[in-house]
C-alpha cells in the first residue's frame, strides 16, 4: 500500500529515511528548513559520504517519489505519518541530549495535524521524551494528540541505506493500535520479508536504541580493557577477541581492539543514558558507563603515551596521522579517535600531518591548525612515526616496502589490521594495540 509520508530534518537520519521509504514505494516529503541543503538534496547529494546513497537519492527523485520542502505547507495535511529525524546531540557542557530540535519541529508541524495523522519519532532521545512530546503536542494542537510513535532507527554510516532497508528488527512504540497499523503498512514490504516487527509502549522503544548504543559501546571498551591487560602481560587482544567470540552467548562482532569507538552516536548516547538515569534517580544502574567512556578515551592517550616513549619528546616531531574519520567508509569526523589523537599531538608539541582518503576538506574546516595531506605517498615524507588510526582499505594495502622518503620508520597500529610480520620484514617498528611485540 502507497502511503504519505513526510520525513522532518535531513541529515543523515533522515536523508536515508527519506530515500528509504521512497524506495518502499511510498511518497514522501522531505522538509528541512535550509534552502541550500534542499537544493543539495534535489541534485542528488545528500551532503555526507555514504557509499550508495547519492545514486539510490537520484533514482528516487526521478520516480517522483520523493520531494523536499522547506517547511509545512497544506499536503502535509495528507501526510499519513511523519517521522521526525532531527538531531539530538549532546549539550553544551553536560552529558545529556539536546532535544530542542524535536520541540521545533513538532511546533511546526502541530498545525498540519489531524486526529488521524501519525507522528512517529526515530531520533534517539533519552527515555521520557515521547511522553513529554504527547503533553507537548495536546498544547500544540488544542487536541489529546492520540498518535504519537517512536520508532528508533539502527543504521550504521556506511552502510546506512542497507540498514534501514534490510534492519535486524523494527521497534514500534505506540499507545493505541492505530499508530501500530500505520506503521505496519509503512513498513510491510519488510515485514513480509520476515524482518521482526515489535511493538512496545513509548517508553521501551526510546530505551531500546540508548541501551543498544550502550551495550556496543560496552563490547568495544570490554576488548580494549582486555587489551590493556594484553599489552602488558604478553597476550594478543586480537586472539582473545577471536577466541572468546566463538562462543555464541559473547559473538564475535563488536570485539575489535584498537583506538575505540567514536562518531555522533556511541559516545554521546552513553551519557545521555548516564545523565537520564541520574535524573530518575537510579544513576547507580548505568554509573558502569563512565567507566566505559573513560576506558575508550585511554586508547587515545594510550597511543599519545607510546609516542612520546619511542620517541623521547613530541617536541619539534613530525607525526603522520592515517584516517581522520571516526570509521572507514564515511567522512564523519564528529568525536573521532583519530581527529582527537592528531589533536593531543600536536598539543604536545609535534606536527600532526592527517591524511584521509575522504575526511579531510571537513578537518580543514574545523581544525585549520592541523596539517593535512592528500597524497598518501607525500604523506610520508620526513615523518618521524606513523599512526594508522582508521582502518581504511588504503592503509591496509599500502605496501611497507614501497614507502619511501620516510625519516623513522615507526608505525603504531591502532586498529590491528597491518601485517606485521611484512612491516617488521620491511624494516619498521611496530606497536600494534592490544599486543606485545618484540621488534
Ligand atoms: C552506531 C550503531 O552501530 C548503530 O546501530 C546506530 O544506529 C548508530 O550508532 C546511531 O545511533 O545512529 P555508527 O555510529 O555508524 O553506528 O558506527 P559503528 O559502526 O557502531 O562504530 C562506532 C565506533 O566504534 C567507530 O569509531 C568504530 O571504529 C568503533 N568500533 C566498532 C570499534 O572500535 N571496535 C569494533 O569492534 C566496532
Amino acid at each position: 500500500m502507497t502511503l504519505n509520508v513526510s520525513v522532518i530534518g535531513l541529515g543523515y537520519l533522515g536523508a536515508t529515511h527519506a530515500v528509504a521509504m521512497s524506495k518502499l514505494g511510498h511518497n514522501v516529503i522531505g522538509i528541512e528548513p535550509f534552502q541550500s541543503k534542499i537544493d543539495s538534496l534535489q541534485s542528488g547529494h545528500a551532503g555526507f559520504f555514504e557509499p550508495g546513497l547519492d545514486e539510490e537519492l537520484k533514482n528516487q527523485i526521478a520516480s517522483g517519489r520523493l520531494t523536499f520542502k522547506t517547511a509545512h505547507d497544506e499536503s502535509s495535511r495528507n501526510v499519513d505519518v511523519h517521522f521526525i529525524c532531527v538531531g539530538t546531540p549532546q549539550l553544551n557542557g553536560s552529558l545529556a541530549a539536546d532535544t530542542s530540535y524535536l520541540y521545533s519541529a513538532i511546533r511546526d508541524l502541530a498545525p498540519f495535524l489531524t486526529e488521524t495523522s501519525v507522528v512517529a519519532g526515530k531520533s534517539t532521545v533519552p527515555v521520557g521524551t515521547a511522553a513529554l512530546l504527547t503533553k507537548e503536542l495536546k498544547e500544540l494542537t488544542g487536541f489529546e494528540f492520540p498518535n504519537l510513535a517512536w520508532n528508533p532507527e539502527f543504521l550504521r554510516e556506511g552502510t546506512a541505506l542497507e540498514d534501514s532497508l534490510n534492519p535486524d528488527r523494527l521497534v514500534a512504540g505506540v499507545t493505541n493500535k492505530i499508530s501500530e497499523q500505520k506503521l505496519r503498512e509503512v513498513f510491510a514490504p519488510m515485514i513480509e520479508r520476515g524482518i521482526p516487527f515489535i511493538v512496545t509502549d513509548l517508553a521501551t522503544a526510546e530505551l531500546v536504541k540508548s541501551a543498544a548504543n550502550a551495550f556496543l559501546a560496552t563490547k568495544i571498551s570490554f576488548i580494549n580493557a582486555m587489551a590493556e591487560i594484553a599489552e602488558v602481560s604478553g597476550a594478543d587482544a586480537s586472539q582473545l577477541a577471536e577466541a572468546i567470540g566463538y562462543d555464541e552467548r559473547i559473538g564475535n562482532k563488536f570485539l575489535r581492539n584498537g583506538v575505540g569507538f567514536g562518531g555522533g552516536c556511541l559516545p554521546k548516547d552513553i551519557r545521555a543514558l548516564m545523565a537520564r538515569a541520574e535524573e530518575l534517580g537510579v544513576g547507580e544502574s548505568v554509573a558502569y558507563l563512565k567507566e566505559i567512556d573513560k576506558i575508550n578515551l585511554r586508547r587515545r592517550d594510550r597511543v599519545v603515551n607510546l609516542l612520546t616513549e619511542e620517541l623521547g619528546t613530541l617536541a619539534n616531531k613530525k607525526i603522520l596521522i592515517l584516517g581522520a574519520a571516526f570509521k572507514p567508509d564515511s567522512d564523519d569526523i564528529r568525536d573521532s579517535p583519530a581527529l582527537e589523537i592528531s589533536l593531543m599531538i600536536q598539543r604536545a608539541g609535534a606536527e600532526a600531518i592527517v591524511h584521509d582518503p575522504i575526511a579531510l576538506p571537513g578537518v580543514n574546516k574545523k581544525h585549520p591548525e592541523l596539517s593535512t595531506e592528500q597524497d598518501l605517498a607525500e604523506a610520508f615524507n620526513g615523518v618521524d612515526a606513523v599512526v594508522l588510526a582508521t582502518e581504511w582499505q588504503e592503509y591496509r594495502k599500502l605496501e611497507p616496502a614501497t614507502i619511501a622518503g620516510i625519516a623513522n620508520k615507526f608505525i603504531i597500529d591502532g586498529r590491528n589490521v597491518l601485517d606485521v610480520a611484512k612491516w617488521q620484514q620491511a624494516g619498521f617498528k611496530v606497536l600494534a594495540l592490544g599486543k606485545t611485540i618484540t621488534n
